[in-house]
């Protein structure tokens, strides 16, 4: 995978690695020496225009070394560009669904159908292919939505094969990689296991491992993992109760490392020190800096009563793939959020040579397969993710006091939010529609942050205290009641949805506290269920009214909580953590 900038290069390369075969992402402009003996090359989508100076490139030369290349979306632009067709400005660019017309099947539309659904999300335009290629496919707006050069193995495609909303894409990739590329189906993660300890050892040498363990199946099986590769004796496993976990979590992950005998995992108590370094910040970049500053000075502290502070210890973490691309950690891709094991601290360490990520080039759902050898629970493998920073970041704060203010299409609350939009992040208000959170709502939710600008996020009230002109924004601090407040309105939520099933439908439930509210009751919560796959695009999931009645009959009974409201929005244009 050459990554040109986009936020899907991760979700192709996994897709591709579904198929049974290898992939990795590398920077588009890797030379082509360092491709060498690779059999296949996807060139990704990404933010740019090819005529933009500086825009992201490839080696012309990757053309030449007979291993097919796709170019998908700007991937598809930039071989039109560098092999001597035409791409130009688009008038409004398109984005969604379209209807995909193939006439010249060849092997890439090889056993699927002439007239299929695609998802294009494109401005610029192929309006003439390179010499040699022949057009293969289009809609009615995109002439020239996929081309090749049959002989050569290159191929274009201006659609996304790799999201959902292209059914046929994952036939699509299939046939680049074994019929045009002749690739093997031969990858499996788990015979990987025994080649991970082997890559463990070699990066410890004689150093011990020092493992912050959360509780999340990534920091878990990267622990177990370095556990049978040095031996219980040399790895200590440390789980920080930063006092921003949800209710019972601590206990719950002292239980499940003692039923896994797995080695010694120690709690550090560090819950003062965190609310305060967190006290009166409100913007969420600094929240995630500060908490990944504090969990490395507990690390250190913990060192150091361990002596392990001689040099003679690295730290282990359980990143995964996926977590490199948001933090900006390809070179492309704009930084949406830093999570909090890459943030300045732990860059240094990585320069001294002093971390393992065991693994670090896996996916979510290869991790869990790993998991599943190592012995973990399914009950455990299955759990949704849980955000490193915590509650941190669903517990969001206010400097001052401000008014809703009322336009045409709703409520705009004067609250902020973290989105990303054309692979860029954004940081707006939201707004709040006083209408159901039902299908309609939804669609209309989608509409309107295309037509509005200055939107990332939509919600819906659910239910409320008070009208949405009896609220306003509270200047509101993180601490320990509103801490609290957020805990128990997460543990209501998740007791409900859990008990309903509902749970086992989505991939991941955050509950939020917003300041938003009458003076009696200053916070409200907004319900985030969403479904995805790696986190990497998301949608939002509407809950049976039955269900959301329930929901916020529970919350609107806890002391100082005003209203409710459901997130209709999607990711993109919204994360799906509000910070
Ligand atoms: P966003 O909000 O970026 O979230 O759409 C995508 C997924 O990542 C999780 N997330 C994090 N996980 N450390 C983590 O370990 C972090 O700093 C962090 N921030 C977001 C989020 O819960 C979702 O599953």
């Amino acid at each position: 995978m050459l990554d040109a900038g986009g936020q899907y290069c991760h979700l192709i390369a996994r897709k591709v690695r579904e198929l049974g075969v290898y992939a990795e992402v590398q920077p588009s402009d890797t030379p082509v020496c360092r491709l060498a003996g690779r059999k296949a090359l996807i060139i990704s989508g990404g933010p740019s225009s090819v005529y933009e100076l500086g825009s992201p490139t490839v080696d012309p030369e990757i053309f030449r070394t007979g291993a097919g290349v796709l170019g998908i979306c700007y991937g598809h632009q930039l071989m039109v560009h560098l092999l001597g067709g035409v791409v130009e400005r688009g008038e409004q660019g398109e984005y969604g669904v379209a209807t995909l017309e193939v006439h010249t099947p060849g092997e890439l539309f090889a056993d699927t159908e002439p007239r299929q659904q695609i998802w294009m999300s494109h401005r610029d335009l192929v309006t003439a292919p390179p010499p040699s290629f022949s057009v293969l496919a289009g809609t009615s707006t995109c002439p020239i939505a996929a081309m090749g050069d049959a002989e050569r193995r290159l191929y274009g495609v201006q659609f996304h094969p790799e999201v959902i909303h292209t059914p046929r894409g994952k036939d699509l990739l299939a046939n680049f990689l074994f019929r045009v590329c002749g690739c093997a189906r031969d990858w499996n993660p788990s015979h990987q296991i025994p080649h991970l300890e082997e890559e463990i050892r070699a990066a410890a040498g004689d150093r011990n491992v020092f493992f912050f363990v959360s509780g999340g199946v990534d920091s878990t099986v990267a622990y177990l993992l370095c556990l049978r590769a040095l031996g219980p004796g040399r790895v200590r496993g440390v789980y920080v109760d930063t006092g921003l976990m949800r209710e019972g979590e601590t206990e719950t992950v002292e239980q499940m490392f003692a039923s896994l005998a797995a080695g010694t995992v120690t709690v550090e108590h560090a819950r003062d020190r965190f609310l305060r370094a967190l006290e009166g910040v409100v913007e969420p970049e600094r929240k995630r800096q500060i908490i990944g500053a504090e969990f490395l000075r507990v690390q250190e502290r913990a060192a150091e009563t361990w002596h392990l502070l001689d040099g003679h210890w690295v730290l282990g973490q359980g990143t995964i793939y996926p977590d490199t691309i948001e933090s900006g950690g390809t070179k492309q891709a704009a930084t949406i959020k830093t999570h909090h094991n890459r943030v300045e601290g732990v860059r240094r360490l990585i320069e001294e040579g002093r971390l393992v990520e065991p693994l670090h080039s896996f996916y979510k759902d290869e991790v869990r397969e790993i998991g599943k050898l190592l012995g973990v629970s399914p009950d455990w493998l299955d759990r949704h993710p849980f955000p490193g920073p915590g509650l941190a970041i669903r517990c969001l704060c206010s400097e001052a006091d401000l008014p809703f203010s009322r336009r045409q299409e709703g409520w705009v609350m004067p609250v902020h939010s973290v989105g990303v939009q054309g692979d860029s992040r954004s940081y707006a208000p939201v707004l709040a529609l006083d209408r159901p959170a039902d299908a309609e709502a939804k669609a209309a939710a989608t509409n309107l942050i295309n037509r509005l600008s200055g939107f990332n996020r939509v919600v819906a009230l659910a239910a409320s205290h008070a009208p949405l002109a009896a609220m306003r924004v509270h200047a509101s601090a993180m601490c320990e009641i509103r801490l609290e407040r957020l805990r128990q309105a997460d543990a209501a939520v998740r007791r409900i949805s859990r008990a309903s099933g509902f749970d086992t439908r989505i991939w991941q439930f955050p509950v939020v506290l917003i300041p938003a509210g009458t003076d009696d009751r200053p916070d409200s919560v907004v319900l985030r269920p969403v479904d995805s796959v790696d986190g990497m695009t998301a949608e939002s999931v509407l809950m049976p009214e039955s269900l959301l009645r329930t929901v916020a009959e529970a919350l609107l009974a806890l002391p100082g909580v005003s209203a409710v409201f459901f997130d209709l929005t999607n990711k993109p244009p919204a994360t799906i953590e509000w910070e």
